[in-house]
């Protein structure tokens, strides 16, 4: 089949199977590879992503649930050639070792901002619940989204 899916902005189409997964589109066919693929069982977040807004684990949909609707990746946060304010964060901060799982913390660092401009640790803690990283970077990452909206 074929979907149409608004990536970042943009239409874009791709011919997949009925079962193919979101991410598996987005890496191999659509040209985003900046959701990372680590779990593929949705319980890493490194594939995060929006799908109408709403944070996904582009692992667990399947790009025929994506079809007509919008997707925004990784790669669509930075706007004309400025990082976003979180992605700048996550730099500022060191927020970072091996940076497999940073992509997806980062989209949803946004969406935890989006949802709550200036979180509490427990509202943080809850919205990144599903975000791991295996090399241990979660006091910069706490650090980066305590600093609220503008981080
Ligand atoms: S690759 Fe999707 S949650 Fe791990
Ligand atoms: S920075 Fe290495 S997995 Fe998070």
């Amino acid at each position: 089949m074929r979907i149409t899916v608004r990536i970042n902005g943009e239409k874009h189409q791709a011919d997949c199977w009925e079962g193919e997964s979101l991410l598996f589109a987005l890496r191999e066919k659509l040209g985003f590879p900046g959701s990372k693929n680590a779990c593929e069982q949705g319980e890493c977040g490194s594939c995060s992503v929006l799908l109408d807004g709403t944070l996904v684990c582009a692992c667990l949909v399947l790009a025929a649930q994506a079809d007509g609707h919008d997707v925004t990746t990784v790669e669509g946060l930075a706007e004309n050639g400025d990082l976003h304010p979180v992605q700048q964060a996550f730099v500022d901060a060191g927020a970072v070792q091996c940076g497999f799982c940073t992509p997806g913390f980062v989209v949803a660092s946004k969406a935890l901002l989006d949802k709550y401009p200036n979180p509490t640790p427990e509202q943080a803690h809850h919205e990144l619940a599903g975000n791991f990283c295996r090399c241990g970077t979660y006091a910069g990452i706490r650090g980066v989204v305590s600093k609220g909206k503008g981080a």
